[in-house]
């Protein structure tokens, strides 16, 4: 399988329909992304100062979006590291497969969603930094 690297994890600038009444922002499967949903969850209610996500995937591919409010993704492949600050509900950050990431900086009230390629499965998570580094060098 490709390896992703965190240069791969774009910025997507999802459709706006404006109108003075408001915006709508609408994600089709194959059209508005380059995978299709499976799953939608989405965190809240994040207390000031905590850090949420701080894991890898193995083969999950998805897009954060910040709904309301500001938070920043840490994107790391094991050898580079990106840090990208979301704060507009028509953009999402497209998290490639097999990287390491956490989301903090929350501003209050935020609300981080995230569409997911993927149902949940326990066994695509690397829940220590020392086996994501160990499977991006030798899969
Ligand atoms: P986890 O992904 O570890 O949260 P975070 O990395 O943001 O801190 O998930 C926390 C718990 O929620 C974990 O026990 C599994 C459960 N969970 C689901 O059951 N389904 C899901 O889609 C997600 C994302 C988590």
């Amino acid at each position: 399988m490709m390896k992703y690297t965190a240069f791969d994890c774009h910025i997507l600038h999802l459709p706006v329909i404006h109108n003075r009444a408001g915006n709508i922002t609408p994600v089709e499967n194959s059209i508005t992304l380059p995978f299709d949903i499976q799953r939608v969850y989405y965190l809240y209610d994040i207390p000031g100062g905590e850090t949420r996500g701080a894991h890898g995937h193995k083969n999950l591919e998805s897009l954060i979006v910040a709904v309301s409010g500001s938070f920043d993704v840490t994107i790391d492949d094991g050898k580079n590291k990106k840090r990208i600050h979301l704060n507009r509900p028509y953009l999402g950050l497209n998290l490639k497969p097999g990287m390491w990431r956490d989301i903090s900086n929350f501003s209050s009230g935020a609300i981080c969603l995230v569409l997911a390629a993927q149902k949940y499965d326990e066994t695509d998570y690397i829940r220590s930094y020392e086996d994501f580094l160990n499977y991006r060098q030798h899969g």
